[in-house]
């Protein structure tokens, strides 16, 4: 494997963000936990310390799971660590659960090792897969249509010059083909106006926007949560942390349609089926608080949404309802 298995948490140790107001919201923390974003364990510690009799922590990154090796061994078998996503966790749960938490997104050990290709601002391979499968950012980027890259560029990243950089891409790989992370932002920032003081890098949206293709994370989101009604237990605890606010949007659009309020229900479900909550919604979504930005600003843009899951039997979800980004199938040429 690649130097990704290589990294310890002290390369780069990745702050746990909001873990403070999910334990005291979710308190008493007790019985079977899932932990669906591994990462460093900063949540399966935190539960696991907090009073869960088990866990199961999923990783679709088999680094992680490796590098969870170290410390998971001094919880015995309270943890069961498994490299899988989180779309199939109820598969994983093998059972009712407690509790499940989702922490989206890449953690800072990710981020913070060029070779896996999610960052802009150091030089690697363009690669992005967290699963260290399928197809890569470099992929997507040399092989897909113009107008696939712009609509990636555009419905993923919300980036409103998508079309000019889909052009300029297609230009440049013409000539060559784009493999590296700082060739594709150096290019993107050829296509806009210079940042300015305060502003997020040129690149910021549109590697989110790859990102998010290349590990189909609103797929996995919407089966994530899907799994989570049926794996609940009636009164088990739902509690995930959205960084961007389209993510955000469809955490919040779930809640809302499955707690009875705002959505009208799947249109094939019968009537009364479409009312029924299958979740309480848990007060206001979180952000994090002065003192908690001050130690870890990557909680900036971090919210929290939890829920009590209800005793109605899981049913289904109509998708249309989410506000889901419009999918883009990336067909190779
Ligand atoms: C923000 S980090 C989680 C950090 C963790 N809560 C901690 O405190 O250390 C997100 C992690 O979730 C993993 N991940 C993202 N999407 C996933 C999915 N669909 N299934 C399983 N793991 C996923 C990533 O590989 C990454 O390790």
């Amino acid at each position: 494997m690649a130097a990704a298995a290589r990294a310890t948490p002290s390369d780069s140790p990745h702050t746990p963000v909001l873990l403070g107001p999910l334990l005291e919201a979710a308190a008493p923390v007790e019985g079977r936990w899932l932990d669906g974003t591994l990462g460093a364990g900063g949540y399966t510690r935190g539960l696991l310390d907090a009073g869960a009799d088990e866990v199961i922590g999923i990783d679709r990154d088999p680094a992680v799971i490796e590098m969870a090796g170290g410390w998971a061994e001094a919880y015995g078998d309270r943890l069961q660590l498994v490299q899988g996503t989180f779309s199939d966790l109820d598969r994983h749960a093998g059972g009712p659960l407690d509790g499940v938490v989702l922490d989206l997104g890449v953690s800072s050990m990710q981020i913070d090792q060029p070779e896996r290709g999610f960052s802009f601002m150091a030089d690697g391979p363009l690669d992005m897969r967290m699963s260290q499968e399928g197809l890569t950012a470099a992929d997507i980027v040399n092989e897909a249509t113009e107008a696939e890259l712009a609509d990636i560029l555009f419905h993923y990243g919300e980036e409103r010059a998508s079309r000019r950089i889909a052009k300029a891409i297609v230009k440049a790989r013409a000539e060559a083909p784009i493999t590296r992370t700082r060739q594709l932002a150096t290019l993107i920032e050829g296509c806009l106006p210079r940042q300015k003081p305060g502003q997020s890098h040129p690149a910021t949206r549109s590697f989110q926007a790859l990102r998010i293709a290349v590990n189909d994370e609103f797929g996995e989101l919407v089966s994530g949560l899907e799994a989570a009604e049926r794996a609940l237990k009636p009164g088990g605890t739902l509690a995930v942390v959205s960084f961007h606010s389209l993510e955000d949007r469809v955490v919040k659009r779930f809640l809302q349609s499955r707690s009875g309020g705002g959505g009208r229900g799947s249109r094939h479900a019968p009537e009364i089926e479409r009312h029924t909550p299958r979740f309480h919604v848990m007060g206001k979504s979180v952000e994090a608080g002065e003192a908690e930005l001050a130690r870890n600003p990557r909680a900036r843009s971090a919210r929290l949404r939890m829920a009590r899951r209800t005793d109605a039997p899981a049913g289904p979800v109509d998708r249309s309802e989410l506000g889901l980004p419009k999918p883009v199938q990336v067909g190779r040429n």
